[in-house]
């Protein structure tokens, strides 16, 4: 299966993900990835694509007249390299309906919060902020709302006392990087059905 990643930041998901292949094989893990494609330039994800020798694009709203314009543009990059399946891998931007037309269904998402608890761009910081006990992280399929997809899996972490934001999130990044490559590769070897709200893998 052919992977499209996209990033916003350090890009540790896609590392982990992009190991987890180089550990094994393209044919033992399921996937492999084609291309990685960010809304910024100059971040770590891109980096990280480009030591592995990965094509990468970059699609800045502020480059396009429109979001939409912008959503087209996303939409064929990404379009261009034939994926499977498209991960969003810390990708900080809301896809717009061209984008889900085509790859909806099989556009993967990670938060680092237990949906649909802290949904957003600040999951880590709201659970911490409403002093929730224990928090995690949740790999969904997207859909036209904002983190509201269906669920694929779960983890959860604890809250610490002591726990400032980059402290937990750094903690659950270490539990969803797992998860992420998991259920990925899951996807990717065995095949999945969406039925409704449930998720149902092969
Ligand atoms: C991840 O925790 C993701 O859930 C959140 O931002 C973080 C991205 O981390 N949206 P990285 O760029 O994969 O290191």
């Amino acid at each position: 299966k052919r992977l499209v990643v996209l990033v916003s930041g350090s890009g540790t998901n896609l590392q982990a993900i992009l190991d987890a292949i180089a550990e094994t094989s393209v044919a033992a893990y399921g996937a492999e990835v084609v291309a990685v494609g960010a809304d910024r330039d100059g971040i770590e994800g891109l980096a990280r694509a480009e030591r592995a020798g990965l094509p990468t694009f970059v699609c800045q709203v502020k480059d396009y007249e429109s979001r939409q314009a912008w959503d087209t543009a996303l939409t064929e990059a990404v379009g261009a390299y034939e994926p499977d399946l498209v991960v969003s891998a810390g990708f900080m931007k809301i896809v717009g309906k061209e984008f889900l037309a085509r790859f909806g269904g099989r556009f993967i998402n990670t938060h680092p919060a237990l949906l649909p608890s802290f949904p957003g761009a600040h999951g880590v910081r709201d659970a911490l902020a409403y002093g929730a006990k224990v928090t995690g992280c949740t790999v969904h399929f997207v859909d036209d709302g904002v983190d509201t997809g269906p669920i694929i899996a779960q983890g959860v972490v604890e809250v610490r006392d002591e726990d400032d934001e980059s402290a937990l999130h750094e903690r659950i990044k270490e539990v969803e990087r797992r998860l992420l490559v998991e259920v990925v590769g899951r996807i990717a070897r065995n095949g999945y059905r969406i039925e409704g709200r449930k998720v149902v893998i092969q």
